[in-house]
């Protein structure tokens, strides 16, 4: 489904994510050099010795990091995602090579209580959420699936990024200056044809505050490594980490 970044903002989620689940690995290709040198290493950097741990991934798309985790040694993971798509992908990469990482179909907003999991991570997918209410239950859901003290990392959109900074992985940003919380944008990665992503602006503020009213009890910003140049090229990194602890 190729349509003007502007149309995407018309596209149901599930069916752009259905739609981009084919050119995943294509995606993979674009995105592989910032998640090696900026992502990953800040991800599990944070997250720390998962040995043993049962990890919710939340958002997993294809599973990159839920396979990441199992492979570092946590016990559990459970990879969830709202593209069935993607999860067949997910699936697909687990018939490929079997690491025991269940996948299943759900919307994050309305995720059932799949276990007491030690950690949860979110990469790239809050900042999907079309409202404050969304953001909210997205929030509880994963809380509820968190055992006391467990811990949710989540990669989200940077709100710093504007539409004029060059991002080194080639992703361009369309975000109109004075963006309000929840206001939608669109993000291409130069896929061939390039492949673009509808996104909401979310600030550093409604993520603490709406985390906070969700049943966590803390919300720290962490350090990302690898990006002393913000990580994409220009002053401010792609996205932002954030670590919130469950009460
Ligand atoms: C940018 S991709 C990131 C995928 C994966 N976390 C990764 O980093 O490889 C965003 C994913 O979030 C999923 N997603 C967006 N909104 C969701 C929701 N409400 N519930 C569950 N998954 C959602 C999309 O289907 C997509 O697979």
């Amino acid at each position: 489904m190729d349509l003007p970044s502007g149309m995407w903002l018309e596209v149901p989620l599930v069916q752009q994510y259905d739609a981009i689940a084919v050119r995943d690995a294509d995606i993979e290709r674009v995105v592989g050099p910032y998640r090696e040198r900026v992502e990953i290493p800040s991800l599990v950097g944070a997250l720390g010795d998962v040995a043993g741990a049962s990890v919710l991934d939340v958002g997993c798309g294809s599973g990159a990091y839920a396979r990441l985790l199992r492979r570092r040694g946590a016990a559990e993971v459970v990879g969830v995602d709202v593209s069935a798509a993607m999860v067949a992908e997910a699936r697909r990469a687990e018939e490929r090579e079997p690491l025991g990482v269940r996948y299943e179909v759900h919307d994050l907003a309305a995720l059932p209580v799949l276990g007491e999991f030690s950690a949860a991570v979110a990469v790239a997918v809050l900042h999907y959420a079309d409202s404050r209410r969304t953001l909210a239950r997205m929030g509880e859901r994963i809380c509820a699936n968190l055992a006391p003290a467990g811990r949710l990392f989540a990669l989200v959109g940077n709100p710093r990024v504007t539409a004029g900074v060059p991002l080194a992985n080639g992703f361009v940003v369309h975000r109109p200056v004075g963006l309000r919380d929840g206001d939608p944008y669109t993000v291409s990665v130069p896929t061939v044809p390039p492949t673009t992503l509808s996104v909401r602006h979310w600030s550093c503020g409604a993520f603490e505050e709406t985390l906070l009213a969700s049943g966590f009890a803390r919300v720290v910003w962490e350090p990302l490594q690898g990006a002393a140049d913000g990580g994409g090229g220009g002053d401010e990194p792609v996205n932002l980490l954030l670590r919130a602890e469950k009460g």
